[in-house]
């Protein structure tokens, strides 16, 4: 999913999902990058540093998850302090190359691996999480603490870009979104102003427009956790369709699964299952489906939270892949649902077997409790919280580029085959909105930020009016 070490800005958080390749930046008019590169390197604070071409920072400042959003910038800078970002954003030039997101850009990569801190603040309750550091460098820093915040469910996965699209968590049934779990921002705005924005700036921490640099985060009590990756073969499909079947009656908010229905060539599909409880021991009755199926691998235990998302599978595959993600979203999970999930996987995996050697596809249910957008404020996404939905993420991974179109196009196919087994079931999914941290570079707006469009231009043309956020790739109002 996102990867680390790159601010994300509100909306530009489809990572991968990414963006066409003649990017707003090469419609402007010709910049002279490189004399923008040193005159930021001349204007920032030892705290900060920009790196050229062949140095090893720029490389990594550079590195995508996966090649299919890679581009080369002419330089990259990694900001130490908030005043040298509100510096780089300030300068003639600066604004009109900056890449601050995870899209890539022939301008200045802006790298936000330094603000890297995690500071608990037991008074407030709080923890303050820089922008450049990935959940699992969370949990860990909290390790021992006796609290948690709502983050991230897999290992590098970016605190910014997860968060500013919403963020569902381990936690969420219990707690909500991650958004809604921020006390404030730390923002630089798009003109430089340095700000701190809590539930009083109503406009602002709805849209936030700018560089976040710190997020503060209200913390929760956190004990013990049972759970971890379970990975079954095809000939247990019905099992593990029942097992599914006795999780979503449980109705226990401290439990939450991830199943991934995956191919990989010549097939058949295989199952991955994640559970998480929020205790040493689930009750029985909600996992024990899971856990008497036969299965090709085990690994759930109790212990940490951090031990826990150690455990599981990281989000960045394979170095040279190329990946898309897609959203879909459903109030519900039917039999039928479930089953086209399964028929999708097969289909495409024998249908797309042959054409790519890197091949590789994964659809997700993730299914969560009905209080889940209960427990924040009205925010850009989802954009009504009276219709329960639950994202479902398709992914396809391959290798050879020339094989971008039929896999995007292939992308969209099974997604529409998907929301009419949906609608075939009776679900109501006109207004459900899509996930955007997972969904496809022309997933119209309205699909995810629905009734919200208007108040976000809005506030888009009040605090970006230079347009300088335009070149952080993603959603754009
Ligand atoms: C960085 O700059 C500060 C003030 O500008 C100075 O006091 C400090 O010695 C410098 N540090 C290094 C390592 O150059
Ligand atoms: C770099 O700074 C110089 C001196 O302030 C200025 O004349 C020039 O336009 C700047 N170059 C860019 C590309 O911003
Ligand atoms: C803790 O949070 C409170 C409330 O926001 C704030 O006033 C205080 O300065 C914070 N303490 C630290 C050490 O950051
Ligand atoms: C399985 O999926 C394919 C591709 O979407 C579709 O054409 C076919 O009708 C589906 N089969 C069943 C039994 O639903
Ligand atoms: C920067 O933008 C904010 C929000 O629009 C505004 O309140 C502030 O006055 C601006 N600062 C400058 C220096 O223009």
């Amino acid at each position: 999913m996102l990867r680390a070490g790159l601010v994300g800005l509100a909306f530009s958080l489809p990572l991968l999902a990414l963006s066409s390749p003649d990017s707003a930046a090469e419609r402007r008019a010709p910049v002279d990058y490189l004399a923008t590169c040193r005159n930021i390197s001349a204007a920032i604070s030892n705290k900060s540093q920009v790196f050229f071409p062949l140095a090893l920072q720029y490389i990594a400042d550079n590195a995508h998850f996966a090649t299919s959003s890679s581009d080369l910038s002419a330089c990259s800078v990694e900001p130490g302090t908030p005043e040298d970002v509100s510096v780089i954003v300030s300068l003639p030039g600066g604004g009109h190359s900056l890449n601050p997101g995870f899209s890539s850009t022939k301008g200045v990569q802006i790298s936000m691996t330094r603000f890297n801190q995690v500071t608990v603040n037991s008074s407030a309750g709080t923890v303050d999480v820089g922008s450049g550091l990935t959940w699992d460098q969370v949990y860990e820093a909290l390790d021992g603490t006796g609290i948690n915040v709502v983050g991230g469910r897999v290992p590098g996965v970016g605190v910014a870009g997860f968060t500013l699209g919403g963020g569902y968590s381990w936690l969420s049934s219990q707690f909500g979104l991650t958004i809604d779990n921020i006390a404030a921002y730390q923002l630089v705005l798009p003109n430089g102003t340095i700000t701190t924005v809590t539930k009083e700036d109503e406009d602002l921490f709805f849209a936030i427009r700018g560089i976040v640099t710190r997020f503060t985060l209200v913390s929760h009590p956190q004990g013990e956790v049972w759970g971890g990756l379970i990975i079954y073969g095809a000939i247990e499909i019905d099992a593990v369709k029942a097992a599914i079947s006795t999780f979503l009656q449980a109705d226990d908010p401290k439990a939450a699964l991830l199943v991934n229905f995956n191919f990989i060539p010549p097939g058949p599909l295989f199952i991955t299952v994640l559970v998480f409880y929020d205790g040493p021991t689930p009750p029985p009755g909600i996992f024990d489906g899971f856990m008497s199926i036969p299965r090709l691998q085990f690994g759930v235990s109790s212990g940490s939270f951090v031990d826990f998302i150690k455990g599981l599978p990281a989000s960045d595959p394979l170095s040279g892949t190329r990946g898309r993600f897609n959203a879909i979203s459903f109030p519900s999970y039917p039999e039928s649902v479930i089953d086209a999930f399964i028929n999708e996987t097969t289909t495409w995996g024998e249908k797309l077997t042959g054409l790519d050697l890197g091949l590789f596809l994964s659809y997700t249910l993730e299914p969560f409790d009905q209080g889940l957008l209960t427990h924040g404020p009205p925010s850009a996404y989802p954009a009504d919280r009276s219709i329960f939905a639950q994202p479902s993420d398709i992914y396809f991974a391959w290798g050879d580029p020339a094989n971008d179109d039929v896999m995007t196009d292939a992308l969209h196919q099974t997604t529409a085959a998907l929301h009419a087994a949906g609608l075939a079931q009776g679900e109501d999914l006109s207004d459900v909105p899509v996930y955007p941290n997972y969904a496809l570079a022309d997933t119209p707006l309205e699909n995810m930020f629905g009734a919200n469009i208007p108040r976000l231009q809005a506030l888009r043309k009040e605090y970006d009016p230079a347009d300088v956020m335009v070149l952080a790739g993603g959603f754009r109002f």
